[in-house]
This record gives C-alpha cells, structure tokens and sequence, in this order.
C-alpha cells in the first residue's frame, strides 16, 4: 500500500487528507519513485484552491510537484532510470492531479526525473531544483545580468527569491531584496541579498534610486504583479528588463509606460523545455551546490503527517527559503 495526499475539494489547507491507496504501478513511460522528502512550492497551495493556471481533477486530486528520493520501478519505454537509482522528481507541467508527489510512493513520468548524485541528501534534492532553474533562466539566459549589475528581487524570501540571491551573488552581481516587512531584512541579508527595501518601511522606487546612484536596477525579478507593477517599473534601468514571473497578487496589473523597457511574462518551461538551456543551468546550479555557493535555504522541515499545517505555514508567509516535508519509511 501507499500513504498519499489527496483533495476532494477546492478549499483551504483543510481539504488535504493523507490517505492509503493500493501500490500504484507505473505506466507506459512512468517511474514510480519511493519519496523521502518533498519540496513545497506556493503553485500547490494556489492549484489546491483553484486559483492555479489549470484546475485539478475532482475528486482525489493529488498534488506537489517537487521531490527527491529512489526509483522503485519503472514502466514500458523508460531508459536511463532504474530501480535503485536515487533522483530528484521536477514535475511543472499540467499533470498534478495524477502525478502529484505529496506521499509516501509517487508515479511520475520519467522526463520529469533527475539524477541525483550521491553527495546529495533528499532535503537538497527535493528543495533545489524548482527554485533555481525558475530564477537561473530568468537572470541570465532571460535577463542576460552580467558581474556589477543590480538586480532587484521582489517577494525575495520566496524559495526562488533567495535562489535568485544566491545566483546574483555568485557571479558578482548585486542583489537587492524586497520584502513587505521589515522584520524579515537580517535573515534575507544572511540568505545574500546586499541591500534589502522593505516596503512598510521604505518608498520602494527612492530606495532603489538611492541603492543604484539613480540608474535603477538591470532586471528586476517579480513574482507579484498586481497593480504594484507601476510602481515596480520605475526602479528599472533604461532599456532594462522587468521579468514577471508569477501573480502573487491576483488583481489586474496594468502595463508600465516607463519605455524603453523590455517586459517579459517567464516560466521555467523556458528551461525546462530547452535541452541547451537546462544543461546550462544543471551545470552551473550543480558547480554551485559543489562549491557550496549555492544551497537551497530551507526554513522549516515538516513531516508528511503534518501537511495541511505545512499548507498554513506557507500561506502565512512568515519564512524566508523553502518548506520541506519528509517522509518517514
Ligand atoms: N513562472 C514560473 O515558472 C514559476 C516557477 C516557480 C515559482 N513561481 C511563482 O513564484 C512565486 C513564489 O513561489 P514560491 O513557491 O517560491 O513562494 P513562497 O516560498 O511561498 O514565498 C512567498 C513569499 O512571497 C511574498 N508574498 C506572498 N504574497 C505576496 C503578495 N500578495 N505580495 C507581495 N509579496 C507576497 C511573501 O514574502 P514577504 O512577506 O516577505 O513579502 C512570502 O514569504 C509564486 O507566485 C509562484 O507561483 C513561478
């Protein structure tokens, strides 16, 4: 049997339920991996309560889409992937329902597996991938940031916020974070951001004109929009780029008229579905993890049993890095 997380409804972190379903045996082109840690993304507690980009499939909708553990098994037509071969599971695509990795077993298809090397534990593997591949495309195969730009990071405690310092710092750009309170600046100063702006503090624009001696910043990297989008188009550079990533506030967000300004709407898809570019960033974001430069920043560890509190924890926006859930075998 397997202990999997399922949801019968749209709703709010209540709506989990951990349940026990028979062995799930793997398709044609699928694995199914034995999970040992999970990786929690803000797409998961936006598709659970409708709010995602597609809509789950009621009921026993599964859901997750990030993990780390062994190859059980595999089905018809996968090759490269054994049982007994430890990897990453990175699933962006519009299957959460059926393949979602929130429990104990999870069948995947086998593209979205990763090697995962020995001298990385599950917790790196499951919290790593999303965030830095998310914020790798968007600096520089998107934004082209070069060593001694600025590089203005908003909701910069997200886990691909603090992936986007990281990034910044390790090719000598300077990354400044933005927070909406205050209380969060000494931790995102220790995660690699050189300056924070927090906004119930700070004007945002002034700050960033202060920080940058008035040119602004190269790219600004934002998963909000909103209508703050205005606002966040001054604190570009001229001819800069402004790379929306995410809709973090729902409301519509109007078009800055701050021109000459290169606007992008980015997913990681602009990776993932690039064998050149995601074999640029697997090689750079793995050079980091070995030099130790980059590490995934993981703020709290739950246990599987504690989903739906893992799911109030985020929502909560108290942490600054990743949430992960692990899994007692
Ligand atoms: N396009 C892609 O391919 C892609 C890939 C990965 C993630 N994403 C998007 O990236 C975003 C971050 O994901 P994540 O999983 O890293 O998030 P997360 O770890 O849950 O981080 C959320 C942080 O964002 C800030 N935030 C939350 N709501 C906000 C709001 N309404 N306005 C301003 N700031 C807000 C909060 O920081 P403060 O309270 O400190 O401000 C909060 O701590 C999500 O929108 C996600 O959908 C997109």
């Amino acid at each position: 049997m397997a202990n999997v997380v399922v949801f019968d409804e749209l709703g709010g972190p209540e709506v989990l339920r951990l349940t026990e379903v028979p062995l799930p045996e793997p398709g044609e082109g699928e694995a199914r991996v034995r999970v040992e840690a999970i990786g929690l993304n803000r797409a998961e507690a936006l598709f659970r309560a409708g709010g995602y980009y597609y809509q789950p499939t009621l009921p026993a909708s599964r859901l997750g889409s990030e993990a780390a553990g062994v190859v059980e098994a595999v089905g018809p037509g996968v090759e490269g992937f054994a049982p007994g071969d430890a990897v990453s599971v990175l699933s962006v695509g519009m299957g959460m329902s059926r393949h979602g990795v929130y429990g104990d077993r999870a069948v995947v298809t086998a593209d979205t597996l990763l090697p995962r090397p020995e001298w990385m534990d599950a917790r790196t593997g499951a919290a790593i991938w999303l965030s830095h591949l998310t914020a790798y495309g968007a600096l520089f195969e998107v934004g082209r940031l070069q060593p001694g730009d600025h590089v203005l990071v908003t909701a910069a405690s997200s886990s691909v916020g603090t992936a986007a310092l990281q990034l910044a710092r390790q090719i000598g750009a300077v990354p400044i974070a933005v927070t909406r309170t205050a209380a969060k600046a000494d931790r995102l100063l220790r995660a690699g951001a050189a300056h924070v702006v927090a906004t119930d503090r700070d004007d945002l624009a002034e700050r960033v004109r202060e920080i940058t001696g008035g040119e602004g910043a190269r790219v600004v990297f934002d998963p909000v929009g909103g209508p703050g989008l205005a606002d966040l188009a001054r604190t570009v550079a001229e001819d800069g780029a402004l790379i929306v990533y995410g809709w973090l506030d729902p409301r519509p967000a109007p078009l800055p008229m701050t021109w000459p300004l290169n606007v992008h709407g980015y997913g990681v898809h602009h990776v993932t579905r690039d064998a050149g570019r995601m074999r640029r960033a697997r090689a750079f974001i793995t050079a980091g993890l070995r030099t130790g430069a980059l590490t995934p920043v993981i703020d709290r560890t739950f246990d599987l049993a504690d989903i739906a509190e893992a799911h109030r924890y985020m929502e909560a926006d108290g942490q600054v890095g990743k949430i992960v859930v692990t899994v007692r075998h």
